[in-house]
C-alpha cells in the first residue's frame, strides 16, 4: 500500500504567488504535533489563549481534566467565552465591512454578500427573538432550514444566548424530525416555509407541522419566508414570521457569559444500535477544534474565501461552514443547490465567480462530477483555488486523481481529512504546505491527536515498527478540546458506544491500517453503520422502519459496495403473509424508509425472501446477505461445497443451508 506519494506542489510554497503555509515542513509538522501529544495541556493552553477570546480566563493549572476510561472530560474548565462573539464581535470591531459570507442561491446569479457588520447586527436581532419568545440559556432548540444565511444565524444566535441548538437535516421526514424534537423536549422550532435546491421546492413547513402534531415540548415555531408560497400552512396561535418579529428588534444583543464546558449543541447521528443519538458539544473545546483545525487543514490567510459544499444539517456544515471559519475571520460560502444545477459546472461555476481559495466536498459529488466529463471543469480557470478537501467517506484513488488533476491541475493541495461527528474537529489529514499525500490515504494525525491501531478480538495496541503495514481499529489514544462529552440524556450510551469496547481509548468504529510510511488508511465502519454519499446510516434504524410496515415480519440492512455513493443499502425482508405482487410491496417497503427517516435513506434494493440465514440460535448471519447482496455469490457457487466455502466461509451453524440458494435466486430476481 506504500504507493508513491505526490509532494506538495511548488507553487504553494512559492512566495510570490501563495500566501507561505503556517505549516511549510514535515519536520515543523513533527515537531508541533510531537509537541501536541508529548504535552497536551502546553499545547493546547497556547493554542486557546493565542486564538480564542475569553470573558474569564481559564485556569493554567486545569486546562484539562477527565479521561476516556471515566468518560468525564473536560477542557478549560474555569474559563468562560461566547462562540458568536469569537465568531463575530471581534471581526466585526476590526473591520465591519469585510465580507463573513457568501450566500450563493440555488438559482445561478443570484448571490449575496453578508458583511461582519451585517452578520452580528442580524444575529442579534434574532437572538432578540429568541429571548422573547422565552428562550433562555441551557433551553434546547430545533433549526429544520434550507441552506440560507438564516440557518447559519439561527445557530449563532443561540450560541449568543447560550440556548443549544439542534440542527436537523433538512432531507429529514416528519418521523425523523419529530423523534429529534421530543428526545431533545425541543422549546422552539426554527424553520422556513419551503426550501430550494436543485430547482425542486421541498416542503418544509408541510413536513415540520406533520412532525410538530406529536412534539409537545414544542411551544413556538418562527418560520422564514424562503420562497414567499400563499398556501404554506400557518398556525395563528404557535407560529410566527421571522422577518416579522426581527424587525421590532434591536440590533445589538449582549453575549451569554458561557462556561467553557456548557453545552453548544447536539447533533443527532447514526450509531449501531437503535435510535440516533444527540452528540453533545461543548463551548470552548469545540471551537477551539474547529478553529484550529480550518486553519491549519485548510491553510486559511486572511481574505481567504472558503467554500465548503456540504449542508449545516450536518456536523461538517457546523464546524467547516459556520463555526471554523467565522472564528477565524475569513468569508465562507453558503451554497444553497447542488453540484449539477443547473449542470454539472456549477461548482466550478461558484469558484470562478468568488474566486474560491479552498473547496471543501464529498466523494460522492466527485465521483458523480468525474462521471458527467472533464469538459465542465476544463472550460473554467479554477485559478483562484489553493486547497481541495474532502470528506465524509474513503475516497478511492480514481476520484482522487481526478480530484488533484482535473479541478487541481496539479497546482493545489489535496486534503482527505477524517472525522466524525463525535469528533468536532478533523483528526486525520495531511497539512497543504507540508504532507506528501497518497490518493486514498487521509495520511497522518492532526495536532493532539494520539491515534491507535487495536486488535479487535484482543482488544490490545497491534504493535507498529515501520517494517509492515498493520491493521485494525482506530482509536483514540487521549483525549482532544473538541472530542464530544456526552450522548444527550444518556451518558450511560456515550461510554457504551466509545469508551467501553476498549478500555482507556475512544473507539471510532473505523477500521484502518498504517502503511510504512506511517500514513494511516481508513477502511470503513467495523460496525453496523452503512455510509451512503457520506450519509451516516444504521442498518438497525432502517430495519425498525421495514418493520413497522404491516407486511413485514422481519427485515436485515446491508451495505454493500456502490461505485457513485461509495455504499448503497440493500434490505432483506420476510412478509406476514404471502403476496403475489412482491414488486409492489417491496416498493412500499422502500416509501416506508423513506417517510421514516428521509430520503436520502432509500435502499436500493429491497429482496422479499422466505426467511433469512440464521443461525440455530437465531442470529441472523449478515454476512451472507452482504456477499449475496454484492454478486459474489453466484447460482453455480451454490452447487459447489468448496466455493461457497471459500466466498462464505463456514456455514455449517445456519439451522437451514439451503436458505442460501433461495436468496442467492432472490437477489438475481431483484436486480
Ligand atoms: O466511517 C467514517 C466516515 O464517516 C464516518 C463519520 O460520519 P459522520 O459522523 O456523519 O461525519 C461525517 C463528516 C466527518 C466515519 O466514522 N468518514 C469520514 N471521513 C472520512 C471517512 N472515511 C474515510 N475517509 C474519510 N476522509
Amino acid at each position: 500500500m506504500s504507493v508513491p506519494a505526490h509532494p506538495v506542489p511548488a507553487r504553494l510554497l512559492d512566495a510570490t504567488q501563495c500566501p507561505t503555509p503556517h505549516v511549510s515542513s514535515m519536520e515543523q509538522y513533527k515537531e508541533m504535533h510531537e509537541e501536541s501529544v508529548k504535552n497536551p495541556v502546553g499545547f493546547w493552553r497556547k493554542m486557546a489563549k493565542s486564538n480564542l477570546d475569553w470573558i474569564s480566563p481559564f485556569s493554567d493549572e486545569t486546562v484539562t481534566q477527565g479521561s476516556f476510561s471515566e468518560g468525564d472530560i473536560a477542557w478549560f474548565p474555569q474559563g468562560t467565552l461566547n462562540v458568536a462573539y469569537n465568531c463575530i464581535d471581534r471581526h466585526a470591531a476590526k473591520d465591519p465591512n469585510s465580507v463573513a459570507m457568501i450566500f450563493e442561491a440555488d438559482e445561478p446569479g443570484n448571490h449575496e454578500k453578508i458583511t461582519y457588520g451585517t452578520l452580528l447586527r442580524e444575529v442579534c436581532r434574532f437572538a432578540n427573538v429568541l429571548k422573547k419568545h422565552g428562550v433562555r440559556k441551557g433551553d434546547t432548540v430545533a433549526i429544520y432550514m434550507p441552506m440560507v444565511p438564516e440557518a447559519a444565524y439561527a445557530m449563532l444566535a443561540c450560541a449568543r444566548i447560550g440556548a443549544v441548538h439542534s440542527v436537523v437535516f433538512a432531507g429529514f421526514s416528519a418521523d425523523a424530525l419529530r423523534d429529534r424534537m421530543v428526545d431533545a423536549q425541543c422549546k422552539i422550532l426554527i424553520t422556513a416555509d419551503q426550501g430550494l435546491r436543485g430547482g425542486k421546492v421541498v416542503h418544509l413547513k408541510k413536513i415540520a407541522d406533520e412532525a410538530l402534531a406529536q412534539s409537545p415540548s414544542v411551544e413556538r415555531v418562527i418560520l422564514f419566508q424562503r420562497t414567499g408560497d400563499e398556501k404554506v400552512p400557518f398556525n395563528a396561535t404557535r407560529d410566527v414570521w421571522w422577518h416579522e418579529e426581527c424587525i421590532t428588534q434591536r440590533p445589538y444583543c449582549p453575549c451569554e457569559p458561557m462556561n467553557a464546558e456548557d453545552p453548544l449543541f447536539m447533533l443527532y447521528t447514526s450509531g449501531s444500535t437503535g435510535k440516533p443519538k444527540g452528540v453533545v458539544h461543548t463551548t470552548a473545546g469545540y471551537l477551539l477544534g474547529a478553529y484550529t483545525s480550518t486553519k491549519y487543514i485548510f491553510d486559511l490567510h486572511p481574505g481567504d474565501i472558503y467554500g465548503c459544499m456540504a449542508d449545516v444539517g450536518w456536523i461538517t456544515g457546523h464546524s467547516y461552514i459556520v463555526y471554523g471559519p467565522l472564528a477565524n475571520g475569513v468569508t465562507t460560502v453558503l451554497f444553497e443547490s447542488t453540484p449539477t444545477y443547473p449542470d454539472a459546472s456549477r461548482f466550478w461555476q461558484v469558484v470562478d465567480t468568488h474566486k474560491l481559495t479552498q473547496l471543501y466536498t464529498a466523494p460522492t459529488a466527485i465521483r458523480a462530477l468525474r462521471r458527467l466529463g472533464d469538459a465542465f471543469v476544463e472550460k473554467h480557470s479554477l485559478e483562484s483555488l489553493r486547497v481541495l478537501g474532502s470528506v465524509g467517506e474513503p475516497i478511492n484513488p480514481e476520484a482522487w486523481d481526478w480530484y488533484n488533476t482535473v479541478v487541481g491541475r496539479g497546482r493545489c493541495a489535496v486534503v482527505d481529512t477524517y472525522w466524525q461527528t463525535e469528533t468536532g474537529s478533523i483528526i486525520v489529514t495531511p497539512l497543504p504546505g507540508c504532507t506528501p499525500t497518497k490518493p486514498g490515504a487521509a495520511t497522518l494525525p492532526f495536532f493532539g491527536v494520539d491515534l491507535a491501531i487495536l486488535d479487535a478480538n484482543t482488544g490490545k495496541e497491534v504493535p507498529y515498527d515501520g517494517s509492515e503495514e498493520i491493521t485494525g481499529v482506530l482509536a483514540l489514544r487521549q483525549t482532544i478540546p473538541s472530542i464530544a462529552r456526552t450522548v444527550y440524556g444518556d451518558h450511560n450510551r456515550y461510554l457504551d458506544t466509545y469508551m467501553r469496547p476498549y478500555k482507556g481509548f475512544y473507539f471510532t468504529g473505523d477500521g484502518a491500517a498504517r502503511d510504512t510510511d506511517g500514513y494511516y488508511w481508513i477502511k470503513g465502519r467495523v460496525d453496523d453503520v452503512i455510509n451512503v454519499s457520506g450519509h451516516r446510516m444504521s442498518t438497525a434504524e432502517i430495519e425498525s422502519a421495514l418493520i413497522t410496515h404491516p407486511a413485514c415480519a422481519e427485515s436485515a440492512a446491508v451495505g454493500i459496495a456502490d461505485d457513485l455513493t461509495g455504499q448503497a443499502v440493500v434490505c432483506f425482508c420476510t412478509l406476514k403473509s404471502h403476496h403475489a405482487d412482491e414488486a409492489s410491496v417491496a416498493a412500499a417497503l422502500r416509501f416506508q424508509v423513506r417517510t421514516q427517516i428521509g430520503p436520502f435513506a432509500a435502499p436500493k434494493a429491497i429482496v422479499i425472501v422466505n426467511d433469512l440465514p440464521k443461525t440455530r440460535s437465531g442470529k441472523i448471519m449478515r454476512r451472507i446477505l452482504r456477499k449475496a447482496a454484492g454478486g459474489e455469490v453466484t447460482l453455480e457457487d451454490i452447487e459447489d461445497d468448496d466455493a461457497i466455502r471459500a466466498k462464505l466461509g463456514d456455514i455449517s451453524t445456519l439451522a437451514d443451508p439451503s436458505i442460501v440458494k433461495h436468496i442467492v435466486e432472490k437477489v438475481k430476481k431483484a436486480g
